[in-house]
């Protein structure tokens, strides 16, 4: 008989976790103002928010942040964070900083001005968020496929190259700073991208003359999806694949809370000096000076020893199979779920799970909702609430797909956890006719509103 597979780590540390009662969650949410942000952790059983910052660091990385260099100039845990991006990712220049939104700052900051397009393929609300305020444009350039759930397309994080050119062709090119490749792409199901496209991309944008960056928060997991999927690179290592495919850009922004392996931090990595030293000063002025970047030596320590680890293929199979085991289980008993499962998350079609809920009032929401009753499992709302409102007309926008996703944290959770949250969502799928309405909206900011959302039932 073949041996199974199993994970290659043992748990040296547990953190206690608490299930309540139905009776307490009511209550809870109902004080949460039904905003699964405003929930204090300790109510929650299962916490699948998110993936970013919530995974357990190595005995490796612990001994990293115990021999952190906490110099405010030239730390020695710096050395090693920026000998890491030059010879694992390839890029000669970093700027450390505090999260990935902080890099997307400092980066559009120099490059990004009013009245600019920046095409993509489905930019995470942060990195929109960080365009709109500028007054630029993101424009989605997503494969079709992308949108539908059930097409099985190996790689539906690409970026379609007609739309791509179209922006191309109808805009002067000063008016698009960059072309932003996001590795793997979370709004669209953690999906990833093919070197093929990202070559393609990039010989189609130096045609017009326009830089690629990488949005570069998973791209451990993209280049897993590249080994098993992609012609060519199954006997590949994964450290091959991610230089391969961060050859093809000028630079990256990188949310390390992902595929950094670490509960903080963040990374822009630069080809150019000049660019390097624009955006320094702006560093400095946002994050701190140029070999901290609003991070504690111990912290580079640790994200230096977590891009090692999270470049290791045994560690990648682990993860992104316990993430399809449970997309596979919810699969099994008929639940609609955005396919193939994606790298960091199992994103669950609220539309056809809840189709009695009016598309007005938030079906993610409210099946996320009903997770956290049901068995105090909180996910997160991909959907209407998230997408904001459109900037000019300021109504609701409605995007293609209305998902609730379930974020796994990297080696936190257990395949009996996996189960137990499969079991919670097939409770509510049998009894899914019962549920006929949504939730309103109270009160909301004017950008990035889900995270502050109050809600009344509707
Ligand atoms: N880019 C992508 C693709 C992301 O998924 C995120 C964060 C960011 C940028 C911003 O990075 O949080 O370190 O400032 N995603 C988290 C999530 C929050 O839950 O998907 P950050």
């Amino acid at each position: 008989m073949e041996l199974p597979w199993a994970e290659p780590y043992k748990i040296k540390m547990t953190e206690e976790i608490r299930l309540s009662s139905r009776e307490e969650r009511n209550k809870w949410i109902e004080e949460a103002d039904y905003n699964l942000f405003n929930l204090d952790s300790d109510k929650v059983f299962i916490d699948l928010l998110t993936d970013s910052g919530t995974g357990a660091m190595s005995d490796k990385q612990w001994a990293e942040m115990m021999i952190g260099d906490e110099s405010y100039a030239g730390s020695r845990s710096f050395r090693k964070l920026k000998t890491v991006v030059e010879n694992v990712l390839g890029f000669p220049y970093t700027l450390p900083t505090h999260q990935g939104r902080a890099a997307e700052n400092v980066l559009f900051t120099v490059l990004v001005k009013e009245g600019m397009l920046v095409p993509g393929n489905s930019h995470f609300d942060t990195t929109k968020g960080h365009i709109e305020f500028r007054k630029a444009q993101a424009i989605d350039c997503t494969i079709d496929e992308a949108f539908d759930i059930n097409d099985m397309h190996p790689f539906k994080g690409n970026i379609d190259l007609n739309k791509l050119e179209q922006v191309y062709k109808n805009h002067p090119k000063e008016q698009i700073p960059f072309c932003l490749i996001t590795i793997t792409c979370n709004s669209s199901g953690g999906q990833p991208v093919s070197i093929a496209n990202i070559k393609a991309v990039k010989e189609l944008s130096d045609q017009y003359g326009i830089p690629v960056y990488f949005d570069a928060a998973r791209f451990a997991e993209n280049a897993y999806f590249i080994k098993e999927r992609e012609e060519g690179y199954k006997d590949k290592s994964i450290k091959e694949i991610v230089k391969e495919m961060f050859s093809y850009g000028e630079g990256f922004t990188m949310s390390a809370k992902k595929d950094g392996l670490v509960n903080i931090g963040g990374i822009l990595a630069l080809r150019n000096e000049d660019l390097y030293r624009s955006c320094g000063n702006f560093g400095i002025i946002y994050e701190g000076y140029l070999t901290y970047g609003g991070l504690a030596g111990r912290d580079l320590g640790a994200l230096a020893q977590g891009l090692l680890e999270s470049t290791e293929y045994d560690y990648l199979k682990s993860r992104i199979n316990q993430v399809e085991y449970l997309g596979e289980k919810l699969i099994a008993f008929g639940i609609p779920v955005q396919k193939p499962i994606g790298g960091h998350a199992v994103f669950i079609d609220a539309l056809n799970f809840l189709p009695k809920v009016p598309r007005a009032e938030y079906p993610a929401q409210s099946l996320g909702i009903e997770l956290y009753l049901e068995a105090g499992i909180r996910g997160v709302e991909i959907g209407t609430l998230l997408a904001d409102r459109d900037p000019e007309t300021r109504l609701d926008r409605f995007p293609k797909l209305e998902l609730l996703r379930l974020a796994i944290p990297r080696r936190t959770y257990t395949f009996k956890h996996m189960d137990y949250i499969a079991v919670a969502l097939k409770n509510i799928y049998e009894r899914r006719d019962e549920i006929t309405s949504g939730y309103q909206i109270v009160w909301e900011a004017d950008i990035l509103r889900h995270f502050t959302v109050k809600l009344r039932r509707a």
